[in-house]
């Protein structure tokens, strides 16, 4: 069912909470194999799966990103039919934000490193409109991939804060036959940029490899240089960090999960990826 107003979405919903669970993937759209597993997660999991489509611009704290950004609403919505979505919400501005939203949340050092830094801002748009969608659709359960790994550990911290009832599903990276993280953005790459763009992930899994046999600062250098070596990448960060207060460590035994997150340009197409190191 495609429903695109808010009080139409409310007037299905308040009838089907009663006596089913409701699971709830948000997404920007442009949907790829990596979103219909979660889907698919969502329905193995719930009674009922919403699937908003919503291209947030509080997010974009770049305008020609928000321009660029990929849509493709027609198709997407016959992929989440053929994957068992039972309401696709596709809100316009509007509906989302009758009114501007200034609110500024707080998730202390946790939004001041890597995509926080690098993306002043964006984490709060993230903030603001998943807080909305959350008190719109009201599921028992939200499903957020891996691939956006400092993401999903914020949206657990604005549940927290915000003592909302929901249960916070992460599933695990989808990858494209070569290893390549599927995104929306990997449609934007050129045909060179996209046969370059998997020795992103070949980087992160070699890394991997060498944590019992090197420090971490010769590894970020190790990761940067391979990945800067490419005539067409250019590493922002491969920061090495505790997998859960996302802060940066320089001794292994610093963290007991840790986490390699890196963020790459392939020409003017920024790519993120990360693994588990330990
Ligand atoms: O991960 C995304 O696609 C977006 O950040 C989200 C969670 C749908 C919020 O706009």
């Amino acid at each position: 069912m495609l429903i695109s107003s808010v009080i139409d979405l409310q007037q299905q919903l308040s009838s089907l909470r009663k006596d089913k669970s409701i699971g709830f993937v948000p997404t920007m759209g442009a949907l790829h194999e990596g979103h219909l597993s979660l889907v698919r997660q969502a329905k193995a999991d719930s009674d009922v799966v919403v699937v908003s489509i919503f291209v947030n611009p509080t997010q974009f704290n770049n305008p020609d990103d928000l321009k660029n950004y990929p849509r493709d609403t027609e198709n997407d919505i016959k992929k989440l039919e053929l994957a068992g979505a039972t309401i696709i919400f596709t809100p316009v501005e509007q509906e989302i934000y009758p009114e501007p939203d200034t609110r500024i949340f707080d998730f202390g050092a946790m939004d001041k490193v890597m995509e926080g830094f690098y993306r002043p801002g964006h984490f709060n748009g993230v903030a603001q409109v998943v807080d909305r969608l959350f008190k719109l659709v009201q599921p028992h359960t939200a499903f957020f991939g891996e691939k956006d790994f400092q993401q999903l550990a914020i949206i657990k911290a604005l549940v927290a804060q915000e003592n909302l009832p929901i249960r916070i599903v992460s599933c695990p990276i989808v990858r494209e036959p070569d290893g390549l993280a599927m995104s929306s953005r990997n449609l934007l790459l050129s045909a060179a940029q996209r046969t370059h763009a998997p020795l992103i992930c070949q980087t992160l899994k070699a890394a991997a490899a060498k944590v019992s046999s090197t420090t971490i600062p010769a590894l970020k250098k190790w990761i940067q240089t391979t990945i800067d070596t490419d005539p067409v990448l250019e590493t922002e960060y491969a920061e090495i960090v505790d997998a859960r207060s996302l802060q940066p460590i320089v001794q292994w035994d610093e963290a007991e999960q840790v986490q390699l997150c890196a963020a790459v340009y392939a020409g003017s197409i920024r790519l993120i990826d990360n693994i588990r190191l330990k």
